[in-house]
This record gives C-alpha cells, structure tokens and sequence, in this order.
C-alpha cells in the first residue's frame, strides 16, 4: 500500500507519520511506501529516513505529480493554511487551502478514471465549519447533523472542500472521508498562526517559565481534544469500513471527531493545580475582539455519538490532557509540577 501524507512536516502530519511508521500497516494491510509531502524541510524525524519513506518536497500545487508518480492507495490531506493566515490574507487562504486541494483531488481522479485505484482521500477538516450567525444561531449541542455555517474564511475553505470531497465520492472518483478536528491541544513548539494557537500557549509557555497572553474572556467554552487522541481518530475514520454498525462509517456525513467541553478558566485553574502560582499568574487575559470573532463563533459542545460508534472518545478531562503533554514533551517544561 502506497500512502500518501500532504503537510508531513506540520505537527499533526509529523505525528501521523510517526504513528504509522511505527505500526507499518494500515487497515491490517502492510504499508510498502509511505510518501511525506510537505513545502517546508521537517528539521528531525528519525523514523521517517529509510527505505520505506519518500519526502516530496515543495508546494503541493506544483508538487502534486511526484505524489501521483506511483498509484495513491491512501492520501490524508493535512497540508493547509491556518485560521488567522487565512483571515489575515484571503488569497493566501485560497490558494493553500482550496487551490491545493483541488489540485489533489483531480490527480485522486484522474488516477480512478485511468483505470488505477479508488485512493482514500482523508481529509482534515475542523469544527472551523460551524459558527454561530445571528439569523442561524447554533443549536446547545453540535452534531454532523447540524448545518455548518463558517464566519471565518479559513471554515469556508475547510466547507468548500468537504463538498467537493463528498461530490467526488458520490460519484465514485474518489472514496473521501472527512474528520472534523477540535482545537488540538497542548501543542508543543513555537506559537502559530491559528486563531486557537493561544488555548496551547497558556499552558505550553508557562510551564516553560515564559509568559503568555489569553485573548478571550476566560468563561468561553472550546472544543478540545489532545494530540494523540486526534491522531488515533484521523486513523479511525480513515481505516474503517463503510456500512453500517458498529465500527463502519455508516453515511457519507463527515466525522466531528470527540470533543472534550472546558471553559479557558478551567483550562487555567487546571495549570494552577499542576504548575503552581507562580506558573499561572505568567497568564494575563487581554481579550482581542479579533480572535474572539473567530474563536468564540465556534462550539462547544458536541454530541460525539458518531465518533463513538467508531470507539472514539474525547480526552476524560483537561488535567489528562495537560499529563500527556508534560509527559510526551519534559523538555519544554521547567516549572515544577505536582
Ligand atoms: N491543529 C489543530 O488544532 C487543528 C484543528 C482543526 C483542523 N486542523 C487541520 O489539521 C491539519 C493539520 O494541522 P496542523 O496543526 O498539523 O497544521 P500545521 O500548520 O502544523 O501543518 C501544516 C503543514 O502543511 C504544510 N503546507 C501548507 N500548505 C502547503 C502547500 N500548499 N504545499 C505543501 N505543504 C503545505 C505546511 O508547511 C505545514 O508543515 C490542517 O489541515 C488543519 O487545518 C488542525
């Protein structure tokens, strides 16, 4: 099986790499070429040399042949822009977002209609899709079911391309999957350029001693969900069977994949417990009505049912979370924990 991860170099896409390379298979099948694309050089990932890795390097719009050099049996779409970049710069957005997407669905097709293999697209979508307009306001509880109506143009990219994927897959070029992500974290590293970036930022930087800013008024309620738990559910939905019951996926519907609901107070309350005072008074909360905007358009609570009939579950609490990430990264953490 020859698959293919676009964005290879980005947190997530890294983490897939590494969780696949480390089980060599997918859906119970061995995986003999795993290809990571990405434009940007990821500085280290020891499993990913070896003779069973291909690095395609470059902008995926100019790129996207040497990916479809060899028949794509699978290809997880992680490689895109994030909210403020795309908030901030409407083409940019565009062009990564729904240009590169494009462009590798039509090689997914052109690759069925020659004759090669259906590929498994699976596409990494985000709660970034819903969002809450005064004629439409969302329902309490969010479900696949819910009609998503993005207020930043990054969730309208993200929409755009669900359509065209389940367009593509309707009519039988593609076998498309979507995972809607929650806010994934604590991720680990410098800060990025997501609209959310900062729901890492007030716990990643000080337990690394340094200070952080919390643009949002702490009683807003986000969607979470660890690094690993994600990746385990862009895995799921990739390798399950279609049908229906237990385990399969049952429609064409996307996969909001499991929420856990905390307010940015717990979150800080949480880091208060692990880190100390000294640790969670480095925090000052300076709302930013401009990520607010963004931020707090998105929900909060989710029914995770069709998550759950795949055996997802959201992260048991915040203080689970904050445990993965002093324990998968020690190095960045100075300040003494509990
Ligand atoms: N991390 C989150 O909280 C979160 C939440 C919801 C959805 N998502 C989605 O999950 C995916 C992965 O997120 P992430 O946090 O790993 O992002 P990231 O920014 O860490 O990684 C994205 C990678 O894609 C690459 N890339 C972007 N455009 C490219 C192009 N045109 N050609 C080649 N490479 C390109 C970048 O160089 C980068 O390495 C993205 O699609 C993102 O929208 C992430």
């Amino acid at each position: 099986m020859r698959i293919v991860i676009t964005g290879a170099s980005g947190f997530l896409g890294r983490l897939l790499a590494e969780r696949l390379l480390h089980t060599r298979t997918f859906a119970g099948g061995p995986i003999t070429r795993l290809v990571l694309a990405d434009r940007v050089v990821a500085p280290e990932m020891p499993q990913a040399s070896g003779a069973l890795v291909e690095w395609v390097h470059g902008d995926l719009i100019d790129r996207v042949e040497a990916v479809f050099a060899e028949p794509v049996d699978v290809l997880f779409h992680l490689a895109a822009a994030v909210s403020a970049e795309c908030e901030a710069d409407f083409d940019l957005g565009m062009r990564s977002n729904v240009d590169s997407t494009r462009t590798v669905l039509e090689a997914a097709k052109g690759q069925s209609v020659a004759g090669g293999p259906v590929a498994r697209v699976v596409f990494a979508s985000s709660l970034a899709v819903y969002g809450s307009h005064p004629a439409l306001p969302l329902p309490p509880v969010i479900s696949e079911t819910t009609l998503p109506v993005p207020r930043s143009s990054y969730g309208t990219q993200k929409l755009m391309c669900e359509h065209l994927i389940a367009d593509l897959s309707r009519r039988g070029f593609i076998d498309g999957r979507v995972a809607r992500l929650m806010t994934v974290a604590v991720r680990p590293g410098p800060p990025n350029a997501a609209a959310s970036g900062f729901l890492s930022g007030i716990i990643r930087e000080p337990l690394a001693g340094l200070p952080a800013i919390c643009p949002v008024d702490a009683g807003l309620k986000v969607a979470l969900s660890s690094p690993r738990r994600t990746v385990r559910g862009i895995i799921r939905v990739a390798e399950a069977e279609r049908g229906t019951g237990l385990g399969r996926l049952d429609s064409p519907l996307p996969v909001n994949l499991p929420a856990l609901t905390v307010s940015v107070a717990d979150m800080l309350a949480t880091l208060r417990q692990v880190a100390g005072d000294t640790a969670a008074d480095l925090v000052t909360v300076a709302p930013d009505p401009a990520v607010e905007a963004i931020v707090g358009s998105w929900p909060a609570v989710f029914d995770n049912r069709r998550a759950a009939a795949l055996a997802l579950q959201p992260d048991p609490s915040f203080l689970a979370v904050v445990r993965e990430y002093l324990a998968d990264h020690p190095e960045a953490v100075i300040v003494g924990s509990e």
